[in-house]
């Protein structure tokens, strides 16, 4: 049987962390939906669009085959058949991302191969519009936050762990904007489902939020 697990959460929240984990757990497959609309950022970047310029996202947005692979158990985001994961996870591509996903072509283009994946797999799916739109016959929805400041943190260690020169308070003002900006798009903006769990993850350790979301699981699967 198909089981699917939704997180969803702000920038910052260790949404995928805890995804992995509980995927490596349950051996469901991990499925990162903002690496995917991160390779499209990744792919507008490179053409040299800018946010604001939606007719030529709408149009660069049909030359970008975005598919999933797994090398390891990890997942890596092919863009027109190239590996491009290892340029994702930088603060400029994670704010065009957040720039870009408001646009209805580059939604409705990642949600249907989301929707693909986790019809054929049982999934542990982050996102912000998983449990809302993407999944939303999930059988168990999660809601992952922390206060602002406690994700800056994090971002903050993760970067400076891999040598990145970076600034505690611009990387807070950038959660901001981007939390800003993804709960108050138009199209399927980040917010709790109605029948989500809240976890709150600001004085919880990554054992702490898996133990609690697998013990919601379990709940759910009696
Ligand atoms: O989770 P992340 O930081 O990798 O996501 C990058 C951006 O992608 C995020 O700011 C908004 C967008 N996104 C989205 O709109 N819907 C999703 N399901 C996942 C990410």
């Amino acid at each position: 049987m198909i089981i699917n697990i939704a997180i969803d959460g702000p920038a910052g929240a260790g949404k995928s962390t805890i995804a992995k984990r509980i995927a490596r757990q349950l051996s469901f497959i991990y499925v990162d939906t903002g690496a995917m609309y991160r390779a499209m950022a990744y792919y507008f970047i490179r053409k040299d669009i800018k946010p604001e310029e939606t007719e030529r996202i709408e149009e660069a947005c049909g030359q970008a085959d975005i598919s999933i692979a797994y090398e390891n158990g990890e997942q890596q985001v092919l863009l027109n058949g190239e590996n491009v994961t290892p340029y994702l996870r930088t603060e400029e591509v994670g704010n065009m991302a957040s720039a870009s996903s408001v646009n209805p072509k580059v939604r409705e283009k990642l949600v249907s191969l989301q929707q693909k994946l986790a019809a054929s797999k049982s999934v542990v799916m982050d996102g912000r519009d998983i449990g809302t739109k993407v999944l939303p016959n999930a059988r168990v929805k999660i809601y992952l936050t922390a206060s602002t400041h406690t994700r800056a943190q994090r971002r903050y260690e993760e970067l400076c762990a891999k040598g990145e020169t970076c600034d505690l308070e611009q990387i807070e003002k950038d959660i901001a904007e981007r939390d800003y900006r993804d709960m108050h798009r138009e199209i399927s903006p980040l917010a709790q489902a109605e029948d989500a769990v809240l976890v709150d993850s600001s004085h919880m350790n990554i054992e702490e939020v898996v133990e609690r979301i697998i013990e919601i699981y379990e709940c759910n699967s009696r």
